[in-house]
């Protein structure tokens, strides 16, 4: 008897180590409190026992009941708080998840008016060679912005010296993709691009661009006025004007700067009402918004690239990111666009 009701205690307690959950802890209320238990069993060899046997044996395996009682019992608790807290439907920790940065979306919104009239998508090279950017688009030699004080130049070795620089602008896709494809052509390039400027509200050393151009037989200076509309009708609004004023760039001829009518005071759907005597605080009253660059492809470009300037023409445009982003969101510091503030940039996030 007495070994037996110490195996038992044993059990029990090894039992308990399993860390039950509540099936298991029925199971063991079951083998140790059930009818055809241990204890039941050593209790039915009760009346064999001699008087003093019977009263020691009926304390012990009544205290023993009462301990495995108590003790499932408090097991029982633990587990049913630990499950009650558990709550599998509870919606989880939410997660910070990221989103396009305001200037990626700026750039694949524009990017998409323009695949969507058929332009191709093509990133060019961040470290250019110099002849891309600049000898291939018609710049010369004693050109200012070839001043290594107007472009960052790659410290190579002293044979590659003033070959290799960060570009800066996005016109050397145009002759990247020239010298490898056939006319016609419609490609859109997006990418960033580098000049040492010193930084302030407006100009940063680096910033992003986004080169368009078309080569076909058969182009003219008025496929690129409906493109360049039908782009800022549809990023800005629908009644948006533009104005092209004569401009000089080496790689086109004729060249144009364009303005946008203001879309703060200058297109009917946006007027707002201001008080005479205070500024349009975005055009300063002028009306009009510079927005990009464009012209018709310079033939010499054409002939670096091997087209034929006789039979095809081709007009181009390029325009930076960010005075785009500015203008469409009234954005007063480019800055904001690089400082990683989470309280400007979740303003845009989707
Ligand atoms: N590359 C010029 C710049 O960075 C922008 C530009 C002007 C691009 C006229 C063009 C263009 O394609 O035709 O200032």
């Amino acid at each position: 008897m007495e070994e037996e009701f110490k195996n038992l205690k044993e059990e029990f307690y090894s039992d308990l180590q399993r860390l039950p959950c509540l099936a298991e802890l029925e199971k063991l209320r079951v083998k140790y409190l059930g009818r055809k238990s241990a204890i039941a069993y050593l209790f039915s060899k009760m009346p064999g026992l001699s008087k003093d046997e019977k009263s020691i044996w009926g304390k012990n395996l009544n205290l023993f009941k009462q301990e495995v009682q108590k003790v499932l019992n408090i097991q029982n608790e633990k587990i049913n708080s630990r499950e009650e807290k558990l709550d599998v439907t509870f919606p989880s920790v939410p997660f910070k998840s990221g989103s396009q940065h305001i200037l990626s979306s700026t750039s694949r919104k524009i990017c998409s008016i323009f695949e969507k009239l058929g332009f191709l998508v093509t990133e060019g090279n961040e470290i250019e060679e110099e002849w891309y950017n600049f000898e291939a688009l018609n710049i010369p030699l004693e050109h200012p912005s070839r001043d290594a004080f107007d472009t960052f130049y790659l410290n190579l070795s002293e044979k590659e010296k003033g070959k290799y620089l960060l570009r800066s602008h996005t016109s050397p896709s145009q002759i990247r993709v020239m010298q490898k494809a056939k006319p016609p052509l419609a490609v859109i390039s997006p990418g960033r691009v580098y000049r040492p400027d010193e930084v302030d509200a407006t100009h940063s050393f680096m910033f992003n661009q986004i080169e368009g151009f078309v080569v076909a037989e058969d182009v003219n200076f008025s496929h690129l006025k409906g493109v360049l509309l039908h782009f800022a009708q549809k990023f800005f609004s629908s009644d948006i004007r533009l104005r092209f004023r004569p401009h000089f760039f080496p790689f086109t001829e004729p060249s144009a700067e364009v303005d946008l009518s203001c879309i703060i005071c200058g297109s009917s759907s946006n007027k707002v009402v201001r008080k005479k005597e205070k500024k349009c605080s975005v055009c300063k009253d002028k009306g009009w918004l510079e927005i990009l660059g464009c012209g018709m492809i310079h033939p010499k470009v054409l002939t670096f690239c091997g087209i034929n300037p006789k039979k095809y023409k081709g007009f181009a445009f390029g325009m930076g990111v960010e005075r785009i982003a500015m203008l469409k969101y009234n954005i007063a510091d480019i800055r904001l666009f690089y400082d990683n503030d989470l309280r400007f940039l979740e303003q845009f996030s989707l």
